[in-house]
């Protein structure tokens, strides 16, 4: 296996090893599973080019790393290890119009975002191949939420050290459209309280976990919190230290949500079809789950809101 990397801070293209390696039965994929896995905690975003992609083989590769989340309420793919990014219309084939719920969602799949922290349970990784990628547009961008807390002063690593937010996707949502997050999503989602530092137990490598869907630092002001979180997205996603993927056929990326965010960019939607299929793998204790949970203190704060 040899590396490529994709950015000065993180990513890296693997070249001697497939999807269809790792999810080789046995010792051997195994094999193959240590090396991708090691790569995977190292560098945060891996690229995987000219794979010959199913739906069974992203599922057999994302199963080596953990257990796979089911896709939530409302979305497309619901109920099934994929969640479905799409401009078509799955009834009818056509591409949705502007105002249509799939094509609010993509817009609010461009804010920049980890995978999952509004859940109870968090996501360790997304797995994401390109089935139709249109002429133009259509990037996936990444930053690394690991060098983001390196770059911190010092002063500021010890402020944010204990700090914890919550995060809601229906605020997300509501960047987007007020009832974009839909009453059934709501309920099924309440909102979400995690440290804002993930320490991975792999490498003792902290990165600062914040979201499109981090809506407030818990116990501060709430404009001051606003302030604060919105400084953080910037400085995490500040232009130098983002990578843009461009997709090819064949593309597979992976992620590591606990260190990086991402964020889809538009394309000329009603002239081209894009559809992206993304399987979600769980936390663990074993990747620095137990850290992440905030103090009794911030959960009564839950309780009682
Ligand atoms: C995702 C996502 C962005 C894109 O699959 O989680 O945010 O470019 N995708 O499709
Ligand atoms: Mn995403």
């Amino acid at each position: 296996m040899d590396l490529r990397p994709l950015h000065p801070d993180f990513g890296a293209e693997l070249l001697g090893v497939s999807l269809a390696d790792v999810a080789t039965p046995g010792a051997l994929g195994e094999a193959a599973y240590a090396l991708v896995r090691a790569a995977f905690e190292a560098h945060s975003v891996l690229l995987f080019r000219g794979q010959e992609i199913t739906d069974e083989l992203q599922v057999a590769f994302s199963r080596r790393f953990g257990t796979l989340e089911v896709a939530k309420v409302a979305s497309l793919g619901e109920g099934t290890p994929f969640s479905i990014l799409t401009n078509v219309d799955p009834a009818t084939g056509r591409l949705v119009p502007p105002d249509h719920k799939e094509a609010l969602r993509a817009k609010a799949n461009q804010l920049w975002h980890t995978d999952s922290s509004f859940k109870q349970h968090p996501a360790l990784a997304s797995v994401l191949s390109a089935r139709i990628i249109p002429p133009t547009g259509g990037e996936t961008q990444f930053a690394s939420q690991r060098a983001a807390w390196h770059r911190l002063p010092e002063a500021t690593k010890a402020r944010l050290f204990d700090a914890c937010v919550w995060h809601d996707y229906a605020h997300s949502r509501g960047q987007i459209a007020p009832h974009l997050a839909s009453d059934r999503e709501r309920a099924a989602m309440p909102a979400a309280c995690w440290r804002i530092r993930w320490r991975n137990p792999a490498n003792d490598h902290d990165s600062l976990y914040l979201a499109s869907h981090a809506y407030q630092v818990e116990g501060m002001d709430e404009a001051d919190s606003k302030a604060l979180l919105a400084e953080l997205i910037a400085h995490i996603t500040d232009p130098a230290h983002v990578y843009t993927h461009e997709w090819q056929a064949g593309d597979v990326v992976m992620w590591d949500n606990r260190a990086t965010m991402h964020r889809g960019r538009p394309w000329p939607a009603s002239d081209h079809a894009r559809l992206m299929k993304r399987t979600t793998i769980s936390a663990t204790e074993d990747d620095g789950l137990a850290g992440v949970r905030p103090p009794a203190s911030a959960r009564a704060a839950a309780t009682a809101a």
